[in-house]
C-alpha cells in the first residue's frame, strides 16, 4: 500500500478515525524530515507496536531562534517517503506551517519552565516552548497511543516525558537508543553540512562521551576532565557545553552524586551545532 500523505489536519483525522473504529493501535513518530537512519529506528519501533504507523514531517518555526537554520534546514519530503514505504508506514503527515500555525506563531504556548532554560534551552532561548507546543498540537491532531522519541536529543526525550505527566496527556513516550556512525558520531540532519575536516573532528563529541563513561569510576571531576581533553584536542570544535545531570531531575549534579547521570555535549563544528549525550554510572571506589 503506498503512504497516505496527509496535508491537512482534516485529512489526517479521516485516517485516525477510519483505524480508531476498527480497533488498531496508533504510533506517532514525530519529525523535521531529512530522514536518516536514526529516525528510521524509531519508525521500526513504533510498527513493532502500533497497527497504524504516522509519522510527522514538518520543520517547525517556533522552535528555530531568529539567528538559527531554519532556512538552511534539510527539506526532502519525496526522498523521505522512499525510505519510510518498506518500513510499513501508512500514513504521513506532512502539513503547512500555515495548517499548523493558522493564525500566525500561537500565541498559546506550551512552557518548558526551568529545565527548557538550561543547556539547549540556554544557547536556544525558546527552543524547548516551540518543540513542547508543536508537540501537544501533533498529539492532540493524531491522538496516537504511543508517541516515539529518540535519547540523541536526552533533554527533550525529559521535557516530553514531563509534559506529558504535568497535562495528563493520554499517551505513552518510547525512547529508542541514539544510532551512530560507525565511528561512533549521532546520525544527525545536520551532519550532511560538515566538510571532511568537520566531518572527521565531528567524532570528538562521541569520543568525549566515552572518555567520560571510562572515567566514571574516578568520580565527576575526572568524568569532566576527560571529555574536556578529548575536545580540547579537536581543532574544528568550539565547544558550547559539557555538562553531567542527574537523570531525575536534569540539573547538574555535583561531585556528591552517586548512581545513574547523563553526560550532555553540545558544540559548534564549523558553522554546524551538534549535540550528544550518554550514560555513565557514578560510584563510590574513587573517594
Ligand atoms: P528531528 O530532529 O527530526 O528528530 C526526530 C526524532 O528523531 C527525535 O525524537 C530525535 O531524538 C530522533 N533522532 C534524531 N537523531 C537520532 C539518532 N541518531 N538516533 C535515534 N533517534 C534520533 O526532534 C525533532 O525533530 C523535533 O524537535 C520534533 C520532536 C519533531 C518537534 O518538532
Amino acid at each position: 500500500m503506498p503512504i497516505a500523505v496527509a496535508e491537512t489536519i482534516s485529512a489526517l483525522r479521516t485516517i485516525t478515525a477510519d483505524a480508531r473504529a476498527t480497533g488498531s493501535r496508533i504510533a506517532l513518530v514525530p519529525t523535521m524530515g531529512a530522514l536518516h537512519d536514526g529516525h528510521l529506528a524509531l519508525v521500526r519501533r513504533a510498527a513493532e507496536m502500533a497497527d497504524l504507523v504516522i509519522v510527522s514531517i514538518f520543520v517547525n518555526p517556533l522552535q528555530f531562534g531568529p539567528a538559527e537554520d531554519l532556512e538552511r534546514y534539510p527539506r526532502s519530503l519525496a526522498e523521505d517517503l522512499a525510505r519510510l514505504e518498506p518500513l510499513g508506514v501508512q500514513a504521513v503527515f506532512a502539513p503547512t506551517a500555515t495548517e499548523m500555525y493558522p493564525t500566525g506563531a500561537s500565541d498559546t504556548r506550551v512552557t518548558a519552565g526551568r529545565v527548557g532554560s538550561l543547556y539547549e534551552g540556554h544557547t536556544r532561548a525558546n527552543h524547548f516552548d516551540g518543540v513542547l507546543t508543536v508537540v501537544s498540537k501533533l498529539l492532540n491532531i493524531a491522538q496516537p497511543d504511543v508517541v516515539l522519541f529518540g535519547q540523541k536529543d536526552a533533554q527533550q526525550v525529559f521535557l516530553v516525558k514531563r509534559m506529558i505527566v504535568d497535562l495528563n496527556l493520554p499517551v505513552i513516550a518510547e525512547v529508542v537508543q541514539t544510532v551512530r556512525e560507525d565511528d561512533g558520531l549521532a546520525l544527525s540532519s545536520r551532519n550532511r553540512f560538515l566538510d571532511t575536516n568537520e566531518r572527521r573532528a565531528a567524532r570528538g563529541l562521541s569520543l568525549a562521551l566515552e572518555a567520560a563513561e571510562s572515567s566514571a569510576d574516578r568520580g565527576l571531576e575526572a568524568v569532566l576532565a576527560a571529555a574536556q581533553s578529548v575536545l580540547m584536542g579537536e581543532h574544528f570544535v568550539e565547544l558550547d557545553y559539557l555538562t553531567v545531570v542527574d537523570p531525575e531531575s536534569f540539573l547538574p549534579v555535583d561531585g556528591t552524586h552517586r548512581g545513574r547521570a547523563v553526560v550532555l555535549v553540545a558544540a559548534r563544528v564549523g558553522t554546524t551545532r551538534l549535540i550528544d549525550n550518554g550514560a555513565i554510572y557514578l560510584t563510590d571506589n574513587h573517594s
